[in-house]
Protein backbone atom coordinates (compact mmCIF):
# COMPACT_ATOMS: atom_id res chain seq x y z
CA UNK A 1 0.00 0.00 0.00
CA UNK A 2 1.31 3.62 -0.90
CA UNK A 3 0.49 6.59 0.72
CA UNK A 4 0.02 9.10 -1.53
CA UNK A 5 -0.70 13.19 -0.35
CA UNK A 6 -1.15 16.40 -2.66
CA UNK A 7 -1.93 20.05 -2.33
CA UNK A 8 -3.96 22.28 -4.59
CA UNK A 9 -0.49 22.75 -6.15
CA UNK A 10 -0.46 18.80 -7.09
CA UNK A 11 -4.16 17.49 -7.65
CA UNK A 12 -3.49 16.64 -11.49
CA UNK A 13 -0.32 14.94 -11.30
CA UNK A 14 -1.09 13.46 -8.07
CA UNK A 15 -3.88 11.84 -9.85
CA UNK A 16 -2.17 11.01 -12.67
CA UNK A 17 0.19 8.86 -10.57
CA UNK A 18 -2.58 7.24 -8.78
CA UNK A 19 -3.68 6.00 -11.92
CA UNK A 20 -0.25 4.99 -13.38
CA UNK A 21 -0.01 2.97 -9.77
CA UNK A 22 -2.93 0.97 -10.26
CA UNK A 23 -2.08 0.25 -14.16
CA UNK A 24 1.13 -1.73 -12.28
CA UNK A 25 -1.66 -2.99 -9.77
CA UNK A 26 -0.08 -1.25 -6.96
CA UNK A 27 -2.80 0.32 -4.26
CA UNK A 28 -2.60 3.87 -2.91
CA UNK A 29 -3.79 5.26 0.27
CA UNK A 30 -4.73 8.75 -0.61
CA UNK A 31 -4.44 11.21 2.12
CA UNK A 32 -5.85 13.90 0.03
CA UNK A 33 -6.38 16.80 -0.73
CA UNK A 34 -9.25 16.72 -3.20
CA UNK A 35 -9.86 19.57 -4.94
CA UNK A 36 -7.89 22.78 -6.20
CA UNK A 37 -8.54 25.04 -3.22
CA UNK A 38 -5.96 26.50 -1.90
CA UNK A 39 -4.68 24.49 1.29
CA UNK A 40 -1.69 23.93 3.62
CA UNK A 41 0.54 21.17 3.10
CA UNK A 42 1.52 19.83 5.94
CA UNK A 43 -2.07 19.21 6.68
CA UNK A 44 -1.94 16.38 3.97
CA UNK A 45 1.85 15.31 4.44
CA UNK A 46 1.54 15.02 7.98
CA UNK A 47 -1.51 12.08 8.43
CA UNK A 48 0.49 10.23 5.13
CA UNK A 49 3.97 10.44 6.65
CA UNK A 50 2.21 8.66 9.81
CA UNK A 51 0.94 5.91 8.26
CA UNK A 52 4.27 5.36 6.42
CA UNK A 53 6.16 5.31 10.16
CA UNK A 54 3.36 3.18 11.53
CA UNK A 55 3.53 0.50 8.56
CA UNK A 56 0.13 0.95 7.63
CA UNK A 57 1.50 2.12 4.44
CA UNK A 58 5.16 0.81 3.26
CA UNK A 59 6.13 3.71 1.10
CA UNK A 60 4.88 7.20 0.17
CA UNK A 61 4.66 9.41 -1.78
CA UNK A 62 3.88 13.38 -1.66
CA UNK A 63 3.77 16.17 -4.11
CA UNK A 64 3.00 20.08 -3.45
CA UNK A 65 4.37 22.60 -5.52
CA UNK A 66 7.97 22.46 -5.37
CA UNK A 67 8.05 19.62 -3.31
CA UNK A 68 9.82 20.98 -0.63
CA UNK A 69 6.96 21.93 1.86
CA UNK A 70 5.65 17.98 1.96
CA UNK A 71 9.43 16.69 2.11
CA UNK A 72 10.43 19.31 5.19
CA UNK A 73 7.19 18.47 6.41
CA UNK A 74 7.24 14.42 6.88
CA UNK A 75 10.47 14.47 7.75
CA UNK A 76 9.69 15.74 10.95
CA UNK A 77 7.95 12.30 11.46
CA UNK A 78 10.55 10.16 13.67
CA UNK A 79 11.47 6.96 11.13
CA UNK A 80 10.32 8.97 7.79
CA UNK A 81 13.27 9.47 5.37
CA UNK A 82 11.45 12.04 2.83
CA UNK A 83 13.55 12.27 -0.45
CA UNK A 84 12.76 15.24 -2.84
CA UNK A 85 13.58 13.80 -6.31
CA UNK A 86 13.78 15.72 -9.56
CA UNK A 87 15.71 12.79 -11.65
CA UNK A 88 15.49 8.78 -11.92
CA UNK A 89 19.50 8.36 -10.94
CA UNK A 90 18.59 10.03 -7.03
CA UNK A 91 15.30 8.47 -7.27
CA UNK A 92 16.83 4.82 -7.63
CA UNK A 93 19.88 5.88 -5.25
CA UNK A 94 17.72 7.02 -2.19
CA UNK A 95 16.27 3.86 -2.19
CA UNK A 96 19.15 1.97 -2.92
CA UNK A 97 21.51 4.16 -0.25
CA UNK A 98 19.06 5.77 2.27
CA UNK A 99 16.13 3.36 2.21
CA UNK A 100 13.88 6.51 1.39
CA UNK A 101 10.70 5.49 2.57
CA UNK A 102 8.38 8.55 0.71
CA UNK A 103 9.16 10.29 -2.04
CA UNK A 104 8.45 14.07 -2.80
CA UNK A 105 8.01 15.30 -6.03
CA UNK A 106 7.33 19.18 -7.36
CA UNK A 107 4.34 19.12 -9.53
CA UNK A 108 5.35 22.38 -10.69
CA UNK A 109 9.17 21.46 -11.77
CA UNK A 110 8.88 18.13 -12.51
CA UNK A 111 6.71 17.27 -16.00
CA UNK A 112 3.99 14.47 -15.72
CA UNK A 113 6.22 12.18 -18.17
CA UNK A 114 9.48 12.63 -15.44
CA UNK A 115 7.53 12.33 -12.62
CA UNK A 116 6.08 9.26 -13.42
CA UNK A 117 9.44 7.59 -14.70
CA UNK A 118 10.86 8.78 -10.73
CA UNK A 119 7.89 7.04 -9.35
CA UNK A 120 9.14 3.54 -10.90
CA UNK A 121 12.85 4.24 -9.86
CA UNK A 122 11.43 5.03 -7.06
CA UNK A 123 8.99 1.81 -6.28
CA UNK A 124 11.27 -0.29 -7.95
CA UNK A 125 14.53 0.65 -6.14
CA UNK A 126 16.09 -1.89 -3.52
CA UNK A 127 17.75 -1.00 -0.66
CA UNK A 128 21.67 -2.44 -0.62
CA UNK A 129 22.25 -2.82 3.65
CA UNK A 130 25.62 -2.65 4.55
CA UNK A 131 27.59 0.47 4.96
CA UNK A 132 24.30 2.29 4.03
CA UNK A 133 22.42 0.63 7.11
CA UNK A 134 25.14 1.81 9.31
CA UNK A 135 24.27 5.11 8.32
CA UNK A 136 20.74 5.43 8.66
CA UNK A 137 21.07 3.76 12.28
CA UNK A 138 23.14 6.86 13.00
CA UNK A 139 20.18 9.17 11.68
CA UNK A 140 17.90 7.10 13.73
CA UNK A 141 20.16 7.85 17.03
CA UNK A 142 20.10 11.71 16.02
CA UNK A 143 16.01 11.26 16.08
CA UNK A 144 16.29 9.94 19.24
CA UNK A 145 18.90 12.83 21.07
CA UNK A 146 16.29 15.28 19.77
CA UNK A 147 13.04 13.52 21.15
C1 LIG B 1 1.74 26.45 -2.72
O1 LIG B 1 1.60 27.68 -3.35
C2 LIG B 1 3.21 26.08 -2.60
O2 LIG B 1 3.83 26.91 -1.67
C3 LIG B 1 3.36 24.63 -2.21
O3 LIG B 1 2.73 23.84 -3.15
C4 LIG B 1 4.77 24.10 -2.11
O4 LIG B 1 5.51 24.42 -3.25
C5 LIG B 1 5.50 24.41 -0.87
O5 LIG B 1 6.61 23.94 -0.63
Amino acid sequence: MIAIACDHAALDLKNEIINHLQKKGLTCKDFGTNDKNSCDYSDFAYPAAKSVAKGECNLGILICGTGIGMSITANKIKGIRCALCGDCFSAQATRNHNDANMLALGARVTGVGLALKIVDAFIEGVFEGGRHQRRIDKIAEIEKKEG
